[in-house]
């Protein structure tokens, strides 16, 4: 299964289109908008999410609330686009009614040098327009085809906030994934705990009067994955390498642990690695899961859990220092309207893209052509390992 997408920020629409999803899979317009309504939400969000109400338009592959096994498309349309016709539109443009909005003054921390550099766009809108978080929007869309899945094969998957700024929510192991997807989604930070979610909200008000912004950890957990998916056998075949990359490829992420993550550095071995159980009711488990549900780039059969960590937003209400590519010249960068704080968004977005490497792995590992194949392979597996 791949995915591609493709739209300008502030262009018509954002697509993306699917392919290798098996036949005959349940999902409806509803399983994809959920999706995209819950990227929108979050306390800290700019204007731009209150002018775009995103909701999807199936334009291929799904019939009659079923999957046809042929390429997924998907169409988000950018409300905003009526306000940009002139600067955004396709058609030429004669040289001196050209073009409004220019930008020529990069923004730190956004792609804007270095894609002028690469592309010769003396107009960096060219590269910022494609370079926006807003093409998360389709990979939401993707993501969700990807959850419906899971889904559909009692996998549960569920984003949320650890930490912004600095502030912590605290650790709660016993809450079960139907608690996280329940407390999370009624939080305005999707914070697990209220009280620091409490806390997380001052800080993102603080940051936005300053004009500065924060980042913070996201985590997505995951259930209900038999052991053994991915592979040891090759790189580009290891499970957790794939989520971390495409963890890693959100905008604005910088770093990706597994369970204990970057702790693993600092304690014994036997402080690490998670002692082997069976049961015959579970079949083999681990007494802990401090390594996060992944052993030789494989799942062990206990919960994945990741992290991603998120830089503060680049674009700065109180703009640092940047050279106008025309006169050379030091200018503060270029505003676009921005949040302070997207997190919470971003959580939602994490769980996404891990949905859609998840599900693409089952789909290389057992029969999937047709979804009720497939459903019936993966459970003849789960009850082979069980009793291995
Ligand atoms: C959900 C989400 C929303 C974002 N919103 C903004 C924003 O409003 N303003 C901004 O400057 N950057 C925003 N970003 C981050 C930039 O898109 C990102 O930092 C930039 O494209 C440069 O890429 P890099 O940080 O991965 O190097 C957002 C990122 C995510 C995941």
């Amino acid at each position: 299964m791949r995915y591609l997408t493709a739209g300008e920020s502030h262009g018509k629409q954002q697509t993306t289109i699917i392919e290798g999803l098996p036949a005959k899979m349940p999902i409806t317009q509803d399983d994809i908008n959920d999706s995209l309504l819950r990227r929108q939400k979050g306390h800290g969000r700019g204007k731009r999410m209150q002018i775009e109400k995103d909701l999807v338009d199936i334009v291929g592959g799904i019939r009659h609330g079923y999957t046809l096994g042929s390429p997924i498309a998907l169409v988000v349309h950018n409300d905003d686009f009526k306000h940009w016709i002139d600067v955004m539109g396709e058609d030429p443009v004669a040289e001196d009614q050209k073009i409004r909005r220019v930008v020529t003054r990069p923004r730190p921390g956004h792609a804007d040098l270095n894609g002028a550099l690469k592309y010769g766009h003396r107009d960096m809108r060219n590269i910022l327009e494609r370079s926006s978080a807003r093409e998360t929007t389709a990979r939401v869309a993707a993501g969700a085809v990807a959850k419906t899945l899971l889904k559909n094969l009692d996998i549960k998957i569920v984003g949320y906030v650890k930490e912004i700024a600095g502030i912590k929510a605290e650790e709660i192991t016993e809450l079960s994934i139907d608690e996280k997807i329940r407390i999370s989604e009624e939080s305005p930070v999707r914070s697990l705990d209220e009280v620091a979610g409490k806390k997380m909200m001052d800080a993102i008000d603080h940051a936005k009067k300053d004009g500065d912004s924060i980042g913070g950890v996201c985590e997505v957990a995951i259930e209900g994955l038999p052991a053994g998916l991915g592979s040891y056998v090759h790189y580009d075949r290891k499970l957790d390498g794939r989520i971390a990359g495409a963890v890693q490829s959100i905008n604005a992420f910088k770093g990706v642990e597994f369970g204990i993550g970057f702790e693993a550095a600092r304690k014994n071995g036997s402080q690490v690695h998670d002692e082997i159980l069976w049961s015959e009711e579970k079949g083999y488990y681990r007494r802990t899961n401090r390594l996060g549900g992944f052993e030789g780039g494989m799942t062990t059969g206990m919960p994945v859990i990741v992290k991603g960590v998120m830089k503060p937003i680049p674009t700065l209400y109180k703009p640092l220092q940047s050279v106008d590519i025309e006169s050379k010249e030091p200018f503060n960068a270029s505003i676009e309207r921005s949040d302070s704080c997207a997190v919470p968004a971003a959580a939602v977005v994490m769980e996404h893209v891990v949905a859609f490497e998840v599900a693409k792995a089952i789909l290389e590992q057992f029969p999937h052509d047709q979804f009720p194949k497939l459903k019936e392979a993966i459970d003849q597996y789960r009850e082979e390992i069980r009793c291995f």
